[in-house]
């Protein structure tokens, strides 16, 4: 593939494609040329007769990325030219109510997982020249207030990204940092929420570009603006850049 950043007549994995983003993600491929997509899920079954519409070019795949058969068994598929690292769980608990149960689960998902993922995709997305899309969140760059070992695990995953990128320098890497997202992981949430079909198509059209950060919606751009503009916060008051940006979201929004 090359420099070739299209997703015409490409086959591609996207993890946790049963729901949100994974599933607008699917879609959004499909829409731009892909030619066949594994649609990763732990429980295939519930893919029911969503996959119909694409007419047997999405293939269900039984896949949690915290199984190291599973990723094995699609790692041996072989054919896969862009590897999309979706699955993701979220850990809404207070720092000092974390459990150590709760931070090993939060990280074998969102930080095991995609490293899962690069130990067996790597080498031959390299030898091809593939993709590697990697959905972190804007939390992995300041803290979710609430969430910290959610921000933690994807945090890690930003400098997982980094080292894929040194470590594959044949393989286009994206890492996406959306913000807030109409699915179920913000169900509870009242803030105003992007569409995963927008940041779904944001996020495809900026691997194309060649993005290797992509911002996907005004929520997450709005982060990364203040985070250019003050870098030195990152470091001194990272709250303060997280609630500038929520700020700035809301009233544009509102
Ligand atoms: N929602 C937001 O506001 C937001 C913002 C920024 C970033 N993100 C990130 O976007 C990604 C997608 O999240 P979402 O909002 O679409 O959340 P979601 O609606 O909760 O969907 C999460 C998906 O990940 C799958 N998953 C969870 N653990 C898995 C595992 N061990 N192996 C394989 N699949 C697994 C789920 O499968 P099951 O159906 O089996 O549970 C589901 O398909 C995540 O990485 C999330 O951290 C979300």
């Amino acid at each position: 593939m090359g420099d070739d950043r299209t997703f015409e007549g490409k086959t591609l994995l996207v993890t946790g494609a049963n729901r949100g983003l994974g599933a607008a993600l699917v879609e959004a491929a499909f829409a731009r040329g892909a030619a066949k997509i594994y649609c990763g899920a732990r429980d295939v079954a519930g893919f029911g007769s969503a996959l119909d519409a694409f007419g047997g070019r999405a293939i269900p795949l039984s896949l949690d990325v915290t199984n190291d058969a599973h990723v094995a068994a699609a790692a041996a598929l072989a054919d896969i030219d862009i590897v999309v690292s979706n699955a993701g769980v979220t850990y809404m608990v207070p720092l000092l109510e974390t459990t150590m149960e709760g931070a090993r689960a939060t990280m074998e998902t969102n930080f095991f997982g995609p490293l899962r993922l690069v130990h067996a995709f790597g080498p031959s997305l390299d030898a091809r020249g593939g993709g590697f899309i990697s959905i972190l969140s804007l939390a992995a760059l300041v803290p979710a207030h609430g969430a910290e070992l959610y921000s933690a695990s994807k945090a890690a995953g930003v400098m997982l990204g980094h080292a894929v990128r040194g470590a594959l320098p044949n393989v286009a890497v994206s890492l996406a940092y959306p913000g807030l997202m109409d699915t179920d992981m913000m169900r509870s949430s009242d803030f105003a929420k992007t569409s995963p079909q927008e940041i779904a198509a944001n996020i495809l059209d900026g691997w194309a570009a060649g993005d290797t950060a992509v911002f996907p919606d005004l929520h997450s751009q709005y982060l990364r603006d203040e985070f250019v503009g003050r870098p030195e916060e990152v470091l001194v008051d990272p709250y303060a850049l997280m609630r500038d940006a929520l700020l700035r979201y809301l009233e544009a929004r509102a």
